[in-house]
């Protein structure tokens, strides 16, 4: 069942606890300040159903040492990322090559465990997945409380130290600080989203009784699952049934409507013991209410309250847990030659995710049915069930990555640069079948490349990254119409076009290379190479701005524009191109 946060509360409860973390987001180049203007993306959470939230998500990759006593020091891959991505829509993310995008999209499904920063799923409930996670915290509640005021002491130790230190400061000590730092929202982070109020008041008792609740509500879900599993072998046992025509075989015939009946009266009894499990939690739901009712006019208790998450929380997944979680986010990867093996035929890649995740018994006829019918909606054709990738053509290949990812109908799909190495009648094609998959099955798509163009044809919103930092966010139309951001005017500038017209207005170069993600420039990590750079640029990280609603822009000059509605540039274009 999908979790689509109708309700009030949820989405009021949802948007605070953002508009929480925002405010402590560490813009600064070396993450160690507070970003100027960093108010949450509010229209973002506007109506649409998220389906992901990431909020300040880092990813450092720890750089080898030259030396036992030396300093570790990070390839800082993604810098306080915050983001919603909302369900069926395809979120397009550019930037050049290195700024971190296929970092965020690996992040995103976990395949590589995030430094710090929260990522939400709403595709499915807390019950539904029961990570153990849930009841740790609760029967822990103390120990994580404690935890987290150690961290933030620490946290605010080192900020002192820094602030004492004012210019002096060395790299280090700004690293250890936003360090630090993370670790305090990382703890406070795991706590309130769990206990909500009960952080700050009822400790035992809040927690005592969200602990039964829960416990009752993963014992229904675990029940539910059993169902489920029950349902397809219902559904292989009545495939058998069909091909053992009765005249030939009545006694096996018989022997498997027996056991389909006795599978199906345990289904029932599952549903039934599922009724009075999910009656007894409300029941403490009513309690927990209760005790909640206590503290109305508490602001303190209001303040964890407005944190608590019914998402999950994938960072704090167990390997098997997120193992589960794998059909429903899923990825294309760019290459299509090394992302199948090369010993198993198309039909077995494609079954192979089927079969772990339960959807088929291995062999089973309506799997291959299913499969061809993935097959088909992906332009491939029956016959070719049998053969090995190295038979197919590179646009085939990438079909068959799509084929495999869609088989075990996900819910969220990454898409890096899955179309980058195909020539450009097989691009559209590819394209356009992502399209239209998404129409019909609902997809969402992070859609990850660096052809501007194709971003802008498939996205319906587009987040433009430089150096690990999202810089620009907006409806593809608002981004390409009104950019606020000067990399994003010169990356858009830089897209080549059969337009003679625009043959005559220039195109802004970007000079310099790109700086070091280990030594990042301070202040606005683009001042080395921008062209409207200022003195407060170079100290002052600026933080994500809404200039419009929707529109999101981490500039200082954020509320100029810079083109008019004809695209001509509205700043002194000679300055720009170098020649001051
Ligand atoms: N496993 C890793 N270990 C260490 N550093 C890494 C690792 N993966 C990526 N990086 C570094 O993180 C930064 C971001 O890399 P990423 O692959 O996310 O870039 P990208 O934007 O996808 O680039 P491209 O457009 O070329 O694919 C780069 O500086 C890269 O060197
Ligand atoms: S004008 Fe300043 S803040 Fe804006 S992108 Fe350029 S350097 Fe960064
Ligand atoms: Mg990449």
């Amino acid at each position: 069942m999908e979790k689509t946060q109708s309700t009030a509360s949820v989405k009021t409860t949802d948007r605070v606890q953002h508009t929480d973390t925002r405010q402590s987001a560490c813009g600064r180049a070396d993450g160690s300040g507070r970003a100027e203007g960093s108010a949450w993306p509010e229209t973002q959470s506007r109506q649409k159903t998220r389906l992901l939230s990431i909020t300040n998500l880092k990813k450092y990759f720890p750089v080898a040492k030259p030396s036992l006593f030396a300093r570790q020091m990070y390839v800082r891959a993604n810098e306080d990322i915050s983001v919603d991505i909302y369900q069926g829509e395809t979120f397009g993310l550019v930037g050049e090559s290195g700024c971190g995008k296929s970092t965020l999209g690996r992040v995103l499904l976990q395949l590589y465990e995030q430094t710090a920063g929260s990522t939400m799923y709403y595709g499915r409930t807390l019950e539904e997945v029961a990570p153990d996670y849930v009841l740790d915290t609760l029967s822990n509640a103390e120990k994580y409380i404690e935890k987290y005021r150690r961290a933030a002491a620490r946290g605010e130790e080192l900020s002192k130290k820094c602030e004492a230190l004012g210019d002096s400061a060395s790299f280090y000590d700004l690293q250890d600080r936003n360090l630090a730092l993370c670790d305090a929202r990382t703890a406070l982070d795991c706590t309130a989203k769990i206990l909500g109020g009960f952080m700050a008041r009822e400790t035992r008792r809040g927690a005592a009784l969200l602990s039964e609740k829960y416990k009752l509500t993963f014992r229904a879900a675990a029940l539910a699952h059993r169902a489920e599993d029950i349902a397809v072998e219902i559904q292989a046992g009545e495939g058998l049934l069909e091909e053992i025509p009765p005249e030939k075989s009545p006694e096996k015939g018989k022997r498997l409507q027996a056991k389909i009946e006795k599978l199906t009266r345990k289904q029932n009894h599952l549903a039934a013991r599922q009724k009075d499990l999910l009656a007894a939690a409300a029941e403490i739901d009513e309690k927990i209410g209760q005790l909640k009712a206590l503290y109305a006019g508490d602001a303190e208790f209001a303040r964890y309250e407005a944190m608590l998450d019914h998402g999950v929380d994938l960072k704090r997944l167990k390997y098997k847990e997120m193992r589960h979680l794998r059909k429903d986010l899923q990825i294309i990867f760019q290459d299509p030659y090394s992302s199948l093996n090369p010993r198993m035929t198309v039909g077995r890649i494609i079954e192979e995710g089927l079969v772990t995740h339960g959807f088929f018994k291995a062999g089973s006829r309506k799997m291959q049915e299913h499969v061809f019918k993935v097959m088909n909606s992906c332009g491939l054709q029956n016959y070719m069930y049998n053969r090995y990738p190295h038979q197919f053509s590179g646009g085939q290949r990438q079909r068959i990555c799509i084929a495999r990812a869609l088989a075990v109908k996900p819910k969220f799909v990454v898409c890096d640069e899955c179309v980058s190495a195909l020539d450009v009648s097989i691009q559209s094609q590819i394209i356009n079948l992502l399209q239209e998959l998404k129409e019909k099955e609902g997809l969402t798509y992070l859609f990850i490349s660096h052809n501007l163009s194709v971003v802008r044809y498939i996205s319906d919103r587009i987040g433009v990254m430089y150096l690990g930092n999202m810089v620009e966010v907006a409806e593809t139309d608002e981004l390409f119409s009104d950019p606020r951001h000067p990399y994003t005017i010169a990356l858009l500038s830089s897209i080549p076009t059969t337009d003679p017209e625009s043959l005559t207005k220039e195109r802004i170069l970007l000079e310099g290379n790109i700086p070091s993600p280990i030594k990042p420039p301070s202040g606005c990590k683009f001042h080395t190479r921008c062209f409207m750079a200022c003195d407060k640029c170079k100290v002052v990280p600026p933080g994500l701005k809404e200039v419009k609603p929707g529109h999101f822009v981490a500039c200082h000059f954020a509320e100029e524009r810079k083109v008019d509605k004809a695209g001509g540039y509205l700043f002194d274009v000679n300055v720009a191109m170098g020649n001051r």
